[in-house]
């Protein structure tokens, strides 16, 4: 850089640190004021969270919200939909409450508004952060046009537990990829400005390590070491500190075996003193009150706790509104603290503008013109496409030719509602297609699609109804000989079938683990009647985590997995089934052999032991499975082929103040266009502590013509290398080192460096 830039970006830094300041100075003064003239009531009001309107997404409802509103007693509502609902509510604050404080307006917009994007899940298998970023900016105009101005998102828990149904809404298994997303994640939502009318304030959530919960029960119980947490689990929440997340959501489990809601060290002694965040924290629905089923007191007692812990906000629990002057007066909390969780509060509606104009969100002309709109849509079927895994395709039969006869089957195949995905509350599904509607539009006047339903999603209609709730309920009542025997009858005129499969979308979400892991009895059979009629068979997976496949693996030539790809997800299966788009997704997640094998993934330790496959006594192994996954982590097939030349790196060693480079060049060596994920994992082979055997550490997104080659370079710096020790500090520990690229964590080039 020259003297000159140097100084001029010095200048742009002082400045920026200026205007921050006389921001702040500003907003302090004007929250200062208003504080001055509040009761006591009115600020424990701020810090209550009630919820309103018809999404329902916990055990209870809050009452009386209109009479809570005009004594000053809510802060913020959430999961209401609508301009006129949400005006509503606002005037009564502003014009019916003493001080005329505006309402903060949240809501689930996890992936996408009415424009719904796939689940977080499967995002975070494009490896696209420029993707994943626009996802959550169009969810954020759609959002803030219909009068949202803060969303609970980014979920970062990293989860390695599949049968916990929320890994849906995560990124994964993978710390590294996760911390990206949730910065990519945050920058879309927040843009640079909170103010803005088309931004909104991001919630990260579920803080923390909700993603391990033993038995991949949901809200159980977690323990971890600290060192785990903060080397595999912490770094996403860390990420979402780094980028200027405006807000954080608590976890329901214990950890240290202290409820997040109360845990001090978890609140303020990580969040606010290690990370530096200085936004609000709120907990999850009642979770304060939860803390009575966890053994922790009665509600004036959690209430306190959760208060003195860090807690700002209180979801529907009421046990801040209802406890907290009698725990002032019992000496169990001081002014002091409540101050402080209502000033936070307070700067973030400052922040987003409200104290300007209340009804900034509120406008019914963007309301009109700004959600669902067809730029939005093509954008959500471009990503949708991205998501998809191809992890088998024997004789390439995809892509599908538009041509001849194609049965269509499978419990999936037809609905609409399921299409979307988990946590799609603002979703309008009659709106989407169905799979059936898609392809037919795909292949008019070309290839004739035939449906049969074939089978139910399971037999048990019990376990049906519950993986079908919030009205997506769909059981057939035939008799499943019968609907197998048409689907059977069917596929047998037809030249190929598509099998539109896997777990309807409540499978997948809160409160939906699963013990077994495998595709349900009745499509099986269903799967095993079409096998027999000796056409190709193109599975189309759906499904909100890592699934057990053996048996598609073993006998189905084909099998796409296509999670839940958002409103648009019909037509960007057909994108890819029909080959206008090559597969390009990558698993964030391993796929194991057998739920035994859970927790399974890439970037454990070693054993005194290690045996990375199959049976040898006195190994780390088991008798009856092998030790590796079905598929590995960041493993995914295209309708092409990549290859890679040998690695060069820029040295062998390295200062730990210092770099390296690692190149290496991908060529598309088949016949169509592609994207492949360009993955570099580091090993550190010796440290003060065991250290994995292979972490990510940076991944490039290409795209290449076939026959096309492009060189992709990483950057090796100290902050790739870096972990933390016994004492909890971020070091570089010199040694050796290990670097592998390639195209998944097991299909790896490696070659060793030394830092000095
Ligand atoms: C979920 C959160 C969600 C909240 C509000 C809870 O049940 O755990 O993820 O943000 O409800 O809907």
């Amino acid at each position: 850089m020259t003297f000159k830039r140097f100084i001029s970006a010095l200048l742009v830094v002082a400045c920026g640190l200026v205007a921050s300041a006389s921001n702040d100075a500003k907003m302090d003064k004007f929250i200062d004021n208003l504080m001055s003239k509040m009761t006591l009531q009115e600020k424990i009001g701020q810090l209550n969270l009630p919820v309103t309107g018809d999404i329902v997404t916990g055990t209870s409802v809050s009452g009386d919200v209109v009479g809570r509103i005009e004594k000053g007693q809510v802060g913020g509502l959430f999961n209401l939909k609508g301009v006129s609902n949400i005006r509503a509510l606002q005037e009564i604050a502003v014009k019916r409450s003493r001080l005329g404080i505006p309402l903060i307006f949240g809501m689930d917009v996890i992936h996408g508004y009415e424009t719904v994007f796939p689940i977080p899940f499967a995002l975070s298998m494009t490896w696209d952060m420029e993707a994943i970023r626009n996802s959550a900016r169009i969810a954020a105009v759609e959002a803030t046009a219909d009068g949202i101005c803060w969303t609970f998102s980014p979920m970062v828990d990293i989860c390695r537990e599949p049968r916990w149904g929320r890994m849906s809404e995560g990124s994964g298994e993978d710390p590294y990829l996760g911390s990206e997303i949730c910065r990519a994640m945050i920058e879309g939502y927040q843009g640079k400005n909170l103010a803005d009318p088309t931004t909104m304030m991001s919630c990260v959530k579920h803080f923390a390590l909700y993603g391990a919960p033993e038995a991949g029960r949901d809200y159980n119980t977690v323990d971890m070491s600290h060192l785990r947490m903060f080397n595999e689990y912490f770094p996403p929440y860390k990420a979402g500190a780094d980028a200027g997340a405006g807000s954080y959501m608590t976890s329901f489990n214990t950890i240290d075996y202290i409820p997040a809601t109360g845990n001090r060290w978890l609140l303020t002694e990580v969040l606010r003193d290690k990370w530096g965040f200085d936004g609000f924290v709120v907990t999850d629905y009642t979770a304060i009150s939860e803390m009575i089923n966890h053994g922790m007191g009665d509600l004036q007692t959690v209430s306190a706790l959760a208060l003195n812990a860090g807690t700002d906000m209180d979801m529907v629990a009421e046990g801040f509104l209802g406890t907290l002057e009698q725990s002032l007066s019992e000496g169990k909390v001081t002014v002091a603290t409540i101050d402080q969780a209502c000033r936070r509060i307070l700067e973030a509606k400052y922040k987003l503008g409200l104290f300007d104009d209340p009804y900034r969100y509120l406008d019914t002309k963007r309301a009109k013109k700004e959600i669902y709109t067809d730029a939005h849509r093509a954008e959500a079927r471009r990503i949708a496409t991205e998501t998809f895994v191809l992890l088998k395709n024997d004789n390439n039969v995809l892509p599908l030719k538009r041509e001849g006869k194609i049965a269509l089957v499978g419990p999936l195949a037809n609905t609409r509602a399921n299409m979307p995905g988990t946590w799609s509350v603002a979703a309008a599904s009659d709106r989407y297609s169905t799979l059936l509607e898609a392809m037919q539009r795909a292949t008019a006047g070309k290839a004739e699609v035939m449906y049969a339903k074939g089978c139910n999603v399971c037999y048990d209609e019990e376990l049906e109804k519950n993986a079908t709730m919030f009205g997506r309920e769909m059981r057939d009542p035939r008799d499943a000989t019968v609907m197998r025997d048409e689907a059977v009858r069917l596929a047998q005129q037809c030249d190929v079938i598509v099998a539109a499969m896997g777990e309807p979308s409540e499978m997948s979400g809160e409160s939906s683990s699963r013990s077994q892991l495998t595709i349900l009895d009745a499509q099986k059979d269903l799967l095993e009647a079409l096998k027999k009629t000796g056409k190709p068979i193109v599975l189309l997976n759906f499904s909100g985590r890592a699934t057990v496949m053996n048996w598609e693996v073993e006998n189905l030539s084909t099998i796409l997995n296509v999670w839940f790809g958002g409103s648009e997800a019909a037509d960007a299966i057909c994108d890819v089934v029909f080959g206008d788009v090559a597969p390009s997704g990558k698993l964030t997640a391993t796929m194991p052999r057998n739920e035994g094998q859970i927790p399974l993934y890439y970037n454990h330790l070693n054993t005194g032991r290690p045996n990375p496959k199959w049976f040898t006594k006195f190994t780390t192994n088991y008798l009856d499975v092998p030790n590796d996954p079905l598929f590995p982590f960041g493993y995914g097939l295209s309708y092409t082929t990549f290859s890679y030349s040998p690695i060069t790196l820029s040295g062998n060693s390295m200062t730990s103040y210092g770099s390296l480079t690692a190149s290496v060049t991908v060529t598309n060596t088949g016949n169509c266009a592609g994207a492949e994920v360009v993955q570099l994992y580091i090993r550190d082979m010796v440290g003060s502590i065991a250290r994995p055997v292979q972490e990510l550490k940076d991944f490039a997104r290409i795209n290449l013509q076939p026959g096309e080659s492009q060189t992709v370079t990483f950057n090796i710096t100290p902050d790739k290398l870096k972990f933390y020790n016994t004492q909890l500090d971020f070091v570089l520990e010199p040694g050796d080192f290990e670097v592998m690229i390639g195209g998944d964590s097991q299909h790896v080039q490696r070659l060793p460096f030394t830092v000095k």
